[in-house]
Parts: C-alpha cells; sequence; structure tokens
C-alpha cells in the first residue's frame, strides 16, 4: 500500500489542468466517491492493527496534499481563462454605442417627405457653377447690386466659376433640360463668403422648390407653404407673406410661420413679434422662364427657398449653427 500511496503522490504532484474538463478529470481521478482515494480508504479496512497508525498518517497526508493540489488547480484554471481573451484592453473607454442620424438629415428627410406627398420629386445638382446657371438665368444683370447679396466665393474668372450661393442653380438647370410641368424640390449645400458666427456659415444646406406648370398662381404656392408649415410645424401653424425682392421671382414674398413656441405671444426665439421667418417665395419671373427657353405666356410658376439649419435650429431651439458642423457627439446625440 505504501508503494501504491508514493506512485499515486509522484502522480498527483505532476498533475495539470488546462481546462476546466481537466480539471474534471483530475476530480474524478483523485477526489470524487469512485476516485483513488476512497479506493485507498477502502483498502486501509484491511490493513493489520498494527500498520493503521503509519498508513493512516500517509493517507490523511495524501488526502489533504489532494485536496490542496485540486484547489491550486482550480485558480490556474480560472486565472488561464482570463488570460486566454488575449487582445482585449480593459483600459479603453467602452464601445461606443451606435450612430445616429445627423439632425440636419433629420430634418432634410422631414421636408422632402412633406413634399413628395404633394407631388413634388426630389432634384440635385452642382455645387461647383457657372455664372450662368447661379445668376445670369435667374435674372441677375451682369453688375447688378443683387450679386452683392450673395457673397460669393470665385473659383475661377473670365469665364467665372463659383460656389453655387443658393440651389437655385438646379432650377435652372432643370428647366432648360426639360420641359414643363415642373414639381420638384432640390435640397443641397451652398456656399457664402461670410463671417462665421453662431447665426451664419460659410456653407449651409438650402431647399428649394419650383413648380411650373399651366395656370400655376401665387394660390398655389400659399397652399403649399400652408400645407408644409402645418406638417412641419404642428396643425395651429399660421403663415404669412411680406413683399420683398428677389431677381428671379416677381411678386417675392418672405415667409413668416406664426411661432411655435409661444404660439404667437411673443417669445425670445420670435424677437416677441409672435413671427419666425422660414424663407423666401414667389412666382418665377418671366425672364427666367425665358431664359431656360419656356414660354412665358404659356407657363407660369411659382418657386421658395428655406434654409434647413434655419429651420432646424427653429424646430430645436438650437442657437449656435456652428454646432451642425463640429461633429460633436454630445450634440449629435440628443437627436
Ligand atoms: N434663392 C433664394 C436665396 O438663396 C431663396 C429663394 C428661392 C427665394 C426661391 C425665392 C424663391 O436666398
Amino acid at each position: 500500500m505504501k508503494e501504491k500511496i508514493e506512485s499515486y503522490k509522484a502522480e498527483l504532484q505532476s498533475a495539470m489542468a488546462k481546462s476546466k474538463q481537466e480539471l474534471e478529470d483530475f476530480r474524478l481521478k483523485f477526489i470524487s466517491k469512485k476516485g483513488v482515494i476512497s479506493e485507498l480508504f477502502d483498502e486501509f479496512k484491511k490493513v493489520p492493527n498494527e500498520q493503521k497508525r503509519e498508513f493512516g498518517a500517509l493517507l490523511n497526508e495524501f488526502k489533504e496534499e489532494a485536496q490542496a493540489k485540486f484547489n491550486s488547480l482550480i485558480e490556474a484554471v480560472n486565472n488561464q481563462s482570463a488570460d486566454e481573451v488575449v487582445g482585449l484592453d480593459l483600459t479603453l473607454p467602452p464601445v461606443p454605442s451606435a450612430g445616429s442620424i445627423h439632425p440636419l438629415t433629420q430634418v432634410k428627410n422631414r421636408i422632402i417627405q412633406i413634399f413628395e406627398r404633394q407631388g413634388f420629386n426630389v432634384s440635385d445638382g452642382p455645387e461647383i457653377e457657372d455664372d450662368f446657371h447661379n445668376f445670369t438665368a435667374l435674372n441677375f444683370p451682369e453688375n447688378h447690386p443683387a450679386r452683392e447679396m450673395q457673397d460669393t466665393y470665385f473659383i475661377e474668372k473670365d469665364p467665372d466659376i463659383l460656389l453655387r450661393t443658393h440651389t437655385s442653380n438646379v432650377q435652372t438647370r432643370l428647366m432648360e433640360k426639360g420641359k414643363p410641368p415642373f414639381r420638384s424640390i432640390m435640397p443641397g449645400r451652398v456656399y457664402r463668403n461670410e463671417a462665421i458666427s453662431a447665426r451664419a456659415h460659410c456653407f449651409f444646406n438650402q431647399v428649394e422648390g419650383l413648380y411650373v406648370d399651366k395656370e400655376v398662381s401665387f394660390k398655389d404656392l400659399k397652399q403649399t407653404l400652408y400645407h408644409f408649415a402645418k406638417e412641419f410645424f404642428g396643425p395651429e401653424t399660421k403663415i404669412r407673406f411680406r413683399p420683398s425682392y428677389f431677381p428671379f421671382t416677381e411678386p417675392s414674398a418672405e415667409i413668416d410661420i406664426s411661432c411655435f413656441i409661444c404660439k404667437g405671444d411673443g417669445c425670445k426665439i420670435c424677437k416677441y413679434s409672435g413671427w419666425v421667418e422660414i424663407g423666401g417665395a414667389g412666382m418665377v419671373d418671366p425672364n427666367v422662364l425665358t431664359s431656360c427657353g419656356i414660354d412665358p405666356k404659356e407657363y407660369s410658376g411659382f418657386a421658395f427657398g428655406m434654409g434647413i439649419e434655419r429651420i432646424a435650429m427653429l424646430k430645436y431651439q438650437i442657437d449656435d449653427i456652428r454646432l451642425f458642423s463640429e461633429n460633436d457627439i454630445r450634440f449629435l446625440k440628443q437627436f
């Protein structure tokens, strides 16, 4: 029996466990009810009385050793499974949550959705534009001060190539290419050489709309924008038109909506007037139709334009336009 214990002891000492399975194998072999220790205790019963003291001590020592070894193997296996997850740097910040749709894109998509339901499709055009499509075709005479209204970034001179100052260039391109009727909106980025501040940026987004067909009148314009305002800002929204001037529309108007924050009572957002401006609009000037090869005696149309940042700032009460292009996720994740 002594040899048996010695040989099991040697086996015990060299035993290793790399996995939970090997740990379990060890337990079954040495510690379980059918294991080596139980077997030795059974044998111990048959040991002559005079040897019981010696063997008993040996056996108890072996049992304790086996238990201690088992405990150390458990620890080894547990530590190892932590080490095994290689390449995991626990000092890194948590995995960022999924991104969100940029507030400007959300507002743009909502605007598109509202106009699409009124039968408008979406058109696109170049951001780098020639003078004709950005100005001349839109009835901006050469050297007319109206060109000064839109501080332009010129890329080349003679012939002038510039960054479009409004998405009206898409209107001219659409009309010169196709045949009426046109019922389209043009969302896109535009550029103006303005000092960057909380209120103004050198690039921003507009959505313009154009509707040209037989017998289109100012009342169609009013109803279209009234529907938009109610859908976007809420069913109680009122709309008003103030006379204004744009070279490409006649008559022209600024579009105001009743302040949806104070419901017209007067607050900071509407500067206590009860109204906020959302864009410009008017009937397409006959000169513009002619420039684009459309007979103004046969067709008439309306056009409107709004700043997407401005609409988003009103809707979400954002007081700094620069936030839209700073990519600060603390700002972006609120939408
Ligand atoms: N293009 C004008 C602007 O950028 C907006 C506008 C479009 C006004 C259509 C009237 C009609 O300021």
